[in-house]
């Protein structure tokens, strides 16, 4: 085992989706068995773009109980709840004062957010990637497995790092985003514009708690143009992405055959749809199926929780005392 601490969160914001899923999960569950993993279900980050909390107790069970479908094993690796750990809003507050105005200001997601939430520009919103930076540097961990959107608060994640160890004393690794070996990924949606998303375009993603028919609908519904006639013909962006989804579910074989298709001009964009769309039903039904089943189990929801919350707090307490030892505030 490679002794390189792994660590990643997810927001309970909604449903989890395929993009959830190739962009991070499917990364969790290769790294459980090889490093020391903290995944976390990001409730306080869902607080500051989803300040109404009535639904907060469902969707961080949903995330829990669909991640574990997923193949996460909350043996092997430490699955929390960010709240279950107090040592992150501590040191949350020390790293703050390592963030600047500007900075904060200018990053992709913060401008995204308050451009769509123009009511609620909170302060908490703003240093949203000081509150993801010390989930990860609390575990001092290295390897942080998640999708393209996160590569922004990754580099910020960095650079607090840095400063602190600049100001103090050397505490935290440099954490990088990681996907083996690959380039971060991100999962388009059906509709071939955006990406897919729990809580935007939901008509273009394929949510891990679809139903049969949700599936088939909605791929169904994806844009497609007339057929080529000139063989080897550009592949516009739409069907591009429809490849890339088929790419995800389906055997090589099946990818090829509709590859060669397109290039000789032969392809029914009606077939390639259906096809998604089975491989789809196939890849989604039995994790929703799971996941309905673990979501049943709440006392072992709460199981997972604690022996979670239990692991990730002795690793945050850990790294809190040699915080303040670096930063001289341990007057005993
Ligand atoms: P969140 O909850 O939006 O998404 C969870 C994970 O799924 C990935 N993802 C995608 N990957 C590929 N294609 C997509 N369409 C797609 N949509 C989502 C995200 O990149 C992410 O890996 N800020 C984080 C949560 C967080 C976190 C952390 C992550 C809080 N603390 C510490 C890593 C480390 C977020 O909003 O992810």
């Amino acid at each position: 085992m490679d002794n390189k601490i792994v660590m990643s969160g997810i927001r309970p914001t909604g449903f989890l989706h395929l993009g959830n899923y190739f962009g991070a999960i499917r990364n969790y569950v290769k790294m459980q068995g090889e490093y020391e993993c903290y995944f976390m279900v990001a409730d306080l980050h869902s607080l500051t773009t989803h300040p109404d909390t009535s639904q907060l107790k469902s969707n961080v069970h949903r995330v829990l109980a669909e991640n574990i479908a997923c193949g996460l094993d909350p043996e092997k690796a430490a699955f929390f709840c960010q709240s279950h750990v107090p040592e992150i809003a501590e040191l949350y507050l020390f790293l703050n004062m390592l963030a600047y105005k500007g900075e904060l200001e200018k990053t992709t997601t913060f401008k995204d957010k308050a451009r769509l939430h123009p009511e609620n520009i909170n302060a908490g919103l703003l240093t949203y990637p000081v509150l993801m930076a010390t989930d990860i540097l609390i575990h001092r961990a290295t390897y942080v497995p998640v999708g393209k959107d996160q590569e922004q608060h990754l580099e910020m994640a960095r650079d607090y790092a840095r400063r602190f160890n600049a100001r103090y004393a050397a505490v935290f690794p440099e954490p990088q985003a990681f996907n083996f070996g690959e380039a971060l990924i991100k999962i388009p949606g059906l509709d071939g514009t955006g990406k897919m998303s729990k809580s935007e375009n939901q008509l273009a993603t394929l949510y891990l708690a679809d139903s049969d028919n949700d599936i088939r609908n909605k791929v169904k519904k994806a844009k497609t143009d007339t057929a080529p006639t000139t063989p080897n013909s550009p592949v516009p962006e739409n069907i591009k992405n429809l490849f890339a989804l088929l790419q995800l579910v389906a055997d090589e074989s099946v990818v090829k055959k509709y590859a060669d298709d397109f290039n000789n001009c032969t392809i029914r964009f009606g077939d390639l749809k259906s096809q998604l769309a089975e491989d789809m039903v196939n890849f989604i039904s039995p994790i929703r199926q799971k996941a309905m089943d673990i979501m049943n189990d709440e006392k072992y929801l709460q199981q997972v929780m604690e022996s979670g919350a239990q692991k990730a707090r002795k690793s945050a307490a850990a790294t809190m005392q040699a915080v303040k030892e670096a930063m001289g505030l341990n007057y005993y």
